[in-house]
């Protein structure tokens, strides 16, 4: 593998994540064993990507146990809420901290909750690195010949605890040489697209170009895209999915042009409590997010804006979903 990275790893009692707010400018590694400057990361997008937050959240419970606690139930729930109300739409959040919430009621007894904590912190990192693997090898299904893709966002290994979703079946397509191209969305306004991916896919050394969202009509009306693909922060049972604005213009615009669209995600981002994507709390972030690149204004402060983190794409538009456990074809049913 060419010039390879960590995004995110347990080292010495401590989370070590690379500050993804820099990259790709500079490659700065955030260290701590802080769960409030955990929460402040995902908070931040220093971390992010719903199954990366759903993983550092769980250490973030573990680390809070470092030091002795003297009543560990309300500690437990103070952390757990405090990481629990830090994003609203990735499901993996949700997925990892219950996870750790069963865990932590089946042992509070333990007299090395840290430990016991640490190693249920490890083991959902550990399932999430196993499931990115399948899903890379699932994915590898949508391509009888080499293809020009486009995605959206970033699932890469910086959105996951291993090697990506949407972005490691198009890493793995690459190394059967199943990729011709890769045009990267940029992203507005965080750009996830031209920083991150466009980072993970200069590590990987897939060609590709980085493209403004409003490019992708005009590349798919000149036959230039075979498939798209992105990732999911919370799929519904019915197959609705919500994920990084701009997903659903994509799928829109893949079904004008008849070219397919695929979501690619783990179990954990799926929600079987919901039936269908209506229900799904979309995220809105600050105005200054639009208002402002870099710190700097470029519009005018009193300008009201409308920004949703997320859209919903309707099940309907999707091709297939491909998760660690098997390529979903539609009609997607996941009750
Ligand atoms: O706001 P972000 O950067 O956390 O949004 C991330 C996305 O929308 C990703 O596409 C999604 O989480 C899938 S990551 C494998």
């Amino acid at each position: 593998m060419m010039n390879d990275f960590k995004a995110l790893e347990y080292k010495d009692g401590n989370l070590v994540f690379l500050d993804q707010t820099k990259l790709p400018l500079s490659e700065v590694y955030i260290e701590t064993d802080d769960y409030e400057k955990i929460a402040l990361a995902i908070e931040k997008l220093e971390v992010r990507g719903a199954p990366q937050i759903g993983v550092v959240a769980a250490y973030g419970i573990a680390l809070a146990f470092k030091d002795g606690i003297e009543n560990p139930k309300e500690h437990f729930f103070k952390v757990y809420n405090r990481l629990l109300n830090t994003r609203p739409t990735a499901v993996n959040l949700f997925w990892a901290l219950n996870r750790m919430k069963i865990f932590f009621e089946n042992n509070i007894d333990s007299n090395d909750l840290f430990n016991l904590l640490l190693n249920e912190a490890k083991a959902i990192h550990i399932d999430d690195i196993e499931k990115c693997d399948n899903i890379a090898s699932n994915g590898l299904e949508i391509f009888d010949t080499p293809k020009t893709v486009l995605t959206h966002c970033n699932t890469g290994q910086l959105a996951t605890g291993g090697g990506g979703t949407a972005f490691y079946v198009i890493k793995k397509a690459y190394e059967k040489s199943l990729i011709k191209f890769v045009y990267a969305d940029e992203t507005r306004p965080l750009l996830q697209g031209s920083r991150l991916t466009a980072f993970e896919l200069e590590k990987a050394g897939i060609p590709f170009n980085i493209i403004t969202d409003s490019t992708a009509a005009v590349l798919m009306s000149q036959e230039k895209i075979d498939l798209v693909i992105t990732g999911a922060d919370r799929i519904a049972s019915n197959g609705d999915t919500a994920n990084k604005i701009g997903t659903y213009n994509l799928a829109v615009l893949c079904n004008y042009h008849k070219i397919p669209f695929y979501i690619a995600a783990p179990s954990s981002t799926i929600d079987t409590s919901l039936n269908s994507g209506d229900q799904i709390q979309i995220e809105e972030r600050s105005k200054d997010e639009i208002i402002k690149i870099n710190g700097q204004l470029i519009t005018k402060e009193n300008y009201d804006v409308f920004s949703p983190a997320f859209d919903v794409t309707p099940h309907k538009l999707i091709k297939g979903i491909i998760t660690e456990k098997a390529f979903h074809k539609p009609p997607f049913n996941f009750k």
